[in-house]
């Protein structure tokens, strides 16, 4: 096969040391209603508010949590207000529901923006710190693809819930959660030729390395085809797949992203569970739809893969995906777009030792979202 799976060594000393994912921000356009369909379908608890109740006139915010993973669903509420209200705005005209910001936990904030500028990184906000009753945070911004950027937060002298200016709520309605555990990696889809810049920038800006590589011959069906290389922080810890679109003989699925997000953006976010048929019967019990896969595929399955833990006759029902690697094998599944222009959706993930992201499945799987981009008329 033309993949390239070779994995390259972590370099001896992490030059842009990052702790974890802090949160993930989205710019919505309705951030009450958002934060209902994160609680209800995907087990959400919302814990913090931030808004004109709390002093901020211009825009709200929900804070939503389930275990390790956070999510902040922003909306400008008086985009006549502020110059930032108006960018949130701008941004839900452009893009719809998106993604504006993977935020990432340092140790020292300044520090690493200093670097990732002097290194190439276009900035968007310089250190600034946020204080209350709670200490101080310290956060900076740089650009990333299309309209996304990283901020880079430093909570060491930070005892609060979250951040200041957020306001802990207990609301009545707390819908159990579904087992979402972490965010395993973030996927961003970039334009035709813009992959390999993407990959620069994550190396040399902020010291990942390319952990995987997969071509145009490895992630192509009939129509359509992609290539993508999966950037990893020196601690494992960020996965960042880059897309770009390839040429077929139709329209990509990145190409369609690309369209109705118009421009570069984040296309899909996995989350990791520890017991995948748990979390997507739960998931689909709320009202999360998945895309799905022919009933060949699980024929083929047992002889591909061996013996597994799970029933296949349970990850059929569900339409759960199954591939090996050389250190052990993984569960996944996607939804559909989690919104009506066909960008945003989510992988649920269980690596059972596996490291990989699934490359045995990929031609099921774009197969089943070109279905999909068939029925939008975008194929
Ligand atoms: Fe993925």
């Amino acid at each position: 096969m033309a993949t390239s799976t070779v994995e390259v060594a972590a370099p001896a000393q992490d030059t842009f040391p990052i702790n974890g994912t802090d949160y993930i921000e989205f710019y919505v356009g309705n951030a009450k209603q958002a934060a209902l369909y994160y609680r209800a379908a995907f087990g959400f608890q919302l814990v913090a508010y931030r808004g004109p109740e709390t002093g901020s006139r211009d825009r709200a915010s929900y804070l939503l949590q389930q275990d390790k993973i956070r999510f902040v669903l922003t909306t400008a509420v008086r985009p006549d207000l502020s110059e930032d209200a108006r960018r949130i705005a701008d941004h839900v005209y452009a893009h719809g529901d998106g993604v504006r910001d993977l935020a990432l936990w340092v140790d020292d904030a300044r520090d690493a923006f200093a670097k990732a500028v002097e290194r190439g990184a276009i900035p968007v906000q310089e250190p600034t710190v946020l204080k209350d009753d709670d200490g101080e945070i310290v956060i900076a911004a740089f650009r990333i693809y299309g309209q996304t950027v990283h901020s880079l937060v430093e909570r060491r002298n930070y005892h609060g819930l979250f951040m200041p200016g957020f306001v802990a709520v207990t609301p009545h309605y707390a819908p159990p959660a579904v087992g979402l555990k972490y965010v395993d990696h973030c996927v961003g889809n970039v334009e035709l030729g813009k992959m390999n810049y993407w990959v620069d920038f994550y190396a040399h800006v902020m010291g990942f390395r390319n952990l995987l590589t997969f071509d145009d011959k490895t992630i192509s069906t009939e129509y359509s085809s992609l290539m993508s290389k999966v950037m990893a922080n020196g601690n494992d810890r960020i996965k960042f797949p880059i897309n770009e679109p390839a040429s077929g003989k139709r329209k990509s699925q990145i190409d369609e992203y690309l369209d109705f997000y118009d421009g570069p953006g984040v296309q899909h976010m996995a989350l990791a569970t520890d017991d995948i048929i748990k979390t997507v019967t739960t998931l689909r019990d709320r009202g999360v739809e998945f895309l799905s896969v022919p009933t060949t595929y699980y024929q083929e399955l047992q002889g591909r893969l061996g013996k597994i833990d799970e029933p296949i006759e349970e990850l059929e029902k569900l339409g759960i995906l199954v591939d090996r690697d050389p250190d052990g094998y993984l569960l996944q599944i996607f939804t559909k777009p989690v919104e009506d222009r066909p960008t945003v959706f989510y992988e649920i993930i269980q690596r059972k030792g596996a490291k990989s992201f699934g490359a045995g499945n990929f031609k099921a799987l774009f197969e089943a979202i070109e279905r999909e981009q068939g029925l939008r008329g975008n194929l």
